[in-house]
């Protein structure tokens, strides 16, 4: 799915909580990540951009998504270049997590296999600020099941839940 089916969900909640410190884990071309940058820059937020450009199990049943691989990470520089709010992390996920503690605002689009979701969830919520956004693409779609397995396990002794519609899911971390 996409951010602007659900920008007038996801928009209004960033323009809420203005998150400085933004982490966008799986970027691929650069769609959402635009989007992301643009809406942030205007309360000065920084977004991480995090993907290793080697796609994901998932694309195996997407034949057009693989057959963009090769050409990814160029296309997704060239569209992010001007975009100054935007740092770019390439490599894998788990091991960015790491990096990126006190993280505001996170948005998960990595890959949708249940197991790789999950670990996404655990390393990233450990990044994740108290009281910080996390956020997900493709809940409750028929076509990646462990996308809302994952999503459902989050423990809700750390994190409020609010789950989404249109594909968006999110939790906030408690304080
Ligand atoms: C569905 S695409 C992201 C789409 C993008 N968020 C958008 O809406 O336009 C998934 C991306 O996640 C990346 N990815 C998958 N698994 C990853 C991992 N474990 N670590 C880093 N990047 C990963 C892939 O290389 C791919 O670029």
């Amino acid at each position: 799915m996409s951010w602007t089916r659900y920008g007038h969900l996801l928009g209004p909640m960033l323009l809420e909580r203005r998150p400085r410190y933004c982490v966008e884990v799986g970027a691929w071309l650069g769609n959402s990540s635009i989007m992301f940058a643009e809406t942030i820059a205007q309360w000065g937020g920084t977004l991480i951009c995090v993907d290793h450009w080697q796609g994901s199990p998932d694309f195996a049943r997407h034949p057009f998504m693989a057959a963009q691989l090769s050409t990814a990470e160029a296309t997704f520089r060239a569209r992010i270049r001007g975009h100054e709010n935007v740092v770019v992390l390439k490599m894998a996920s788990v091991d960015a997590a790491q990096r990126c503690a006190g993280a505001e605002f996170i948005y998960i689009d990595a890959s949708h296999e249940e197991a790789d979701v999950r670990a996404d969830l655990a390393a990233w919520g450990v990044a994740l600020a108290a009281g910080g956004l996390m956020a997900g693409d493709d809940y409750g779609d028929s076509e990646f099941p462990g996308v809302t397995a994952a999503w459902d396990d989050v423990p809700g002794v750390h994190y409020s839940k609010g789950k989404g519609q249109w594909g968006l899911v999110w939790v906030e971390r408690k304080l």
